[in-house]
Protein backbone atom coordinates (compact mmCIF):
# COMPACT_ATOMS: atom_id res chain seq x y z
CA UNK A 1 0.00 0.00 0.00
CA UNK A 2 1.37 3.34 -1.00
CA UNK A 3 0.21 6.00 1.17
CA UNK A 4 1.59 9.90 2.17
CA UNK A 5 3.55 10.40 5.04
CA UNK A 6 3.43 14.03 4.94
CA UNK A 7 7.71 14.80 5.73
CA UNK A 8 9.00 17.93 4.95
CA UNK A 9 12.11 19.53 5.24
CA UNK A 10 13.78 22.24 7.11
CA UNK A 11 17.47 23.38 5.92
CA UNK A 12 19.71 25.91 7.44
CA UNK A 13 23.18 25.84 5.95
CA UNK A 14 25.74 28.01 7.53
CA UNK A 15 28.12 26.49 5.19
CA UNK A 16 27.24 25.94 2.19
CA UNK A 17 30.14 24.34 0.03
CA UNK A 18 32.54 22.12 0.97
CA UNK A 19 35.51 20.35 -0.35
CA UNK A 20 35.06 16.56 -0.86
CA UNK A 21 33.95 14.00 -3.54
CA UNK A 22 30.46 15.19 -4.71
CA UNK A 23 29.67 11.94 -5.92
CA UNK A 24 30.38 10.06 -2.78
CA UNK A 25 28.84 12.85 -0.47
CA UNK A 26 25.72 12.35 -2.96
CA UNK A 27 25.77 8.64 -2.21
CA UNK A 28 25.76 9.56 1.71
CA UNK A 29 23.66 12.10 2.08
CA UNK A 30 21.34 9.60 -0.42
CA UNK A 31 21.51 6.82 2.14
CA UNK A 32 20.89 9.13 5.33
CA UNK A 33 17.74 10.74 3.92
CA UNK A 34 16.59 7.99 2.41
CA UNK A 35 16.51 6.36 6.49
CA UNK A 36 14.93 9.33 7.87
CA UNK A 37 12.10 9.26 5.24
CA UNK A 38 11.91 5.57 5.75
CA UNK A 39 11.67 5.37 9.57
CA UNK A 40 9.86 8.81 10.42
CA UNK A 41 6.22 9.53 9.75
CA UNK A 42 4.64 12.98 9.57
CA UNK A 43 7.39 14.87 10.86
CA UNK A 44 10.40 17.00 9.47
CA UNK A 45 13.77 16.41 8.66
CA UNK A 46 16.15 19.00 9.60
CA UNK A 47 19.10 19.62 7.62
CA UNK A 48 22.18 21.75 9.38
CA UNK A 49 25.81 23.05 8.78
CA UNK A 50 27.67 24.75 10.59
CA UNK A 51 31.25 25.66 11.18
CA UNK A 52 32.62 24.06 14.44
CA UNK A 53 36.55 24.24 15.41
CA UNK A 54 37.57 25.02 12.04
CA UNK A 55 35.67 21.66 10.60
CA UNK A 56 32.23 21.89 8.90
CA UNK A 57 29.75 19.83 10.68
CA UNK A 58 26.56 18.60 9.12
CA UNK A 59 23.77 16.82 10.25
CA UNK A 60 20.68 15.26 9.34
CA UNK A 61 18.17 14.65 11.93
CA UNK A 62 14.41 13.42 12.12
CA UNK A 63 11.96 12.82 14.38
CA UNK A 64 11.25 9.10 13.68
CA UNK A 65 11.18 5.76 15.73
CA UNK A 66 14.75 6.00 16.83
CA UNK A 67 17.04 3.69 17.32
CA UNK A 68 17.17 0.84 19.81
CA UNK A 69 20.23 1.34 22.21
CA UNK A 70 21.12 -2.14 22.13
CA UNK A 71 21.35 -1.62 18.06
CA UNK A 72 22.85 1.50 17.90
CA UNK A 73 26.69 0.26 17.91
CA UNK A 74 25.62 -2.57 15.05
CA UNK A 75 24.05 0.08 12.64
CA UNK A 76 27.05 -0.21 10.29
CA UNK A 77 27.52 -3.77 10.27
CA UNK A 78 27.09 -5.37 6.70
CA UNK A 79 23.17 -6.39 6.97
CA UNK A 80 22.32 -5.42 9.92
CA UNK A 81 18.62 -4.16 10.31
CA UNK A 82 17.01 -3.84 13.25
CA UNK A 83 16.58 -6.58 16.39
CA UNK A 84 12.94 -5.26 17.31
CA UNK A 85 11.10 -4.66 13.48
CA UNK A 86 11.55 -7.67 12.12
CA UNK A 87 8.76 -6.69 9.75
CA UNK A 88 10.69 -3.82 7.75
CA UNK A 89 10.37 -4.39 4.33
CA UNK A 90 13.26 -3.34 1.80
CA UNK A 91 15.56 -3.45 4.87
CA UNK A 92 18.70 -4.91 4.15
CA UNK A 93 21.12 -3.25 5.86
CA UNK A 94 23.47 -2.03 3.44
CA UNK A 95 23.19 1.58 3.60
CA UNK A 96 25.07 2.66 6.80
CA UNK A 97 27.62 0.03 5.75
CA UNK A 98 28.61 1.93 2.40
CA UNK A 99 28.08 4.68 3.76
CA UNK A 100 30.62 4.32 6.44
CA UNK A 101 33.16 2.85 3.98
CA UNK A 102 32.61 5.92 1.96
CA UNK A 103 32.65 8.31 4.52
CA UNK A 104 35.92 6.91 6.11
CA UNK A 105 37.40 7.45 2.61
CA UNK A 106 36.58 10.73 2.27
CA UNK A 107 38.06 11.18 5.80
CA UNK A 108 34.37 12.22 6.90
CA UNK A 109 33.74 11.28 10.19
CA UNK A 110 30.06 9.82 11.31
CA UNK A 111 28.21 10.27 14.80
CA UNK A 112 24.42 9.13 15.18
CA UNK A 113 22.91 10.24 18.48
CA UNK A 114 19.25 8.54 18.72
CA UNK A 115 16.50 7.88 21.04
CA UNK A 116 14.00 4.99 20.77
CA UNK A 117 10.36 6.99 19.86
CA UNK A 118 12.10 10.30 19.86
CA UNK A 119 13.94 10.40 16.68
CA UNK A 120 17.88 10.00 15.55
CA UNK A 121 20.25 13.13 14.48
CA UNK A 122 23.17 11.47 12.43
CA UNK A 123 26.30 13.95 12.24
CA UNK A 124 28.99 14.15 9.30
CA UNK A 125 32.39 15.86 10.22
CA UNK A 126 34.33 16.87 7.60
CA UNK A 127 38.03 16.97 7.84
CA UNK A 128 39.70 20.08 7.45
CA UNK A 129 40.49 22.08 4.25
CA UNK A 130 45.00 21.01 5.04
CA UNK A 131 44.02 17.21 5.50
CA UNK A 132 41.53 17.17 2.12
CA UNK A 133 44.66 19.03 0.53
CA UNK A 134 46.92 16.55 2.01
CA UNK A 135 44.66 13.51 0.92
CA UNK A 136 44.36 14.73 -3.06
CA UNK A 137 47.95 14.85 -3.19
CA UNK A 138 48.88 11.59 -2.23
N1 LIG B 1 17.08 7.51 10.79
C1 LIG B 1 16.85 6.30 11.32
N2 LIG B 1 15.84 6.11 12.20
C2 LIG B 1 15.60 4.90 12.75
N3 LIG B 1 16.33 3.79 12.49
C3 LIG B 1 17.36 3.92 11.63
C4 LIG B 1 17.67 5.16 10.99
N4 LIG B 1 18.75 4.96 10.20
C5 LIG B 1 19.08 3.67 10.33
N5 LIG B 1 18.24 3.02 11.18
C6 LIG B 1 18.32 1.59 11.59
O1 LIG B 1 19.58 1.09 11.17
C7 LIG B 1 19.41 -0.02 10.31
C8 LIG B 1 20.50 -0.03 9.26
O2 LIG B 1 20.35 1.03 8.34
P1 LIG B 1 20.71 0.80 6.82
O3 LIG B 1 22.06 0.17 6.74
O4 LIG B 1 20.55 2.09 6.07
O5 LIG B 1 19.66 -0.29 6.36
P2 LIG B 1 18.21 -0.19 5.68
O6 LIG B 1 18.01 1.20 5.19
O7 LIG B 1 18.25 -1.21 4.58
O8 LIG B 1 17.23 -0.55 6.75
C9 LIG B 1 17.99 0.15 9.75
O9 LIG B 1 17.45 -1.07 9.35
C10 LIG B 1 17.24 0.76 10.93
O10 LIG B 1 16.84 -0.25 11.84
MG1 LIG C 1 19.19 2.65 4.60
Amino acid sequence: MVHSKRIGFDIQLDVSEVLSDAKWLAFIMRQLLTNSIKYSENSDIMIYSHEHAGQTVLEVQDSGRGIDPKDLSRIFDKGFTSTTNHRDNAATGMGLYLTKNAAESLFITIDVKSELGTGTTVTLTFPKRNDFVNITSM
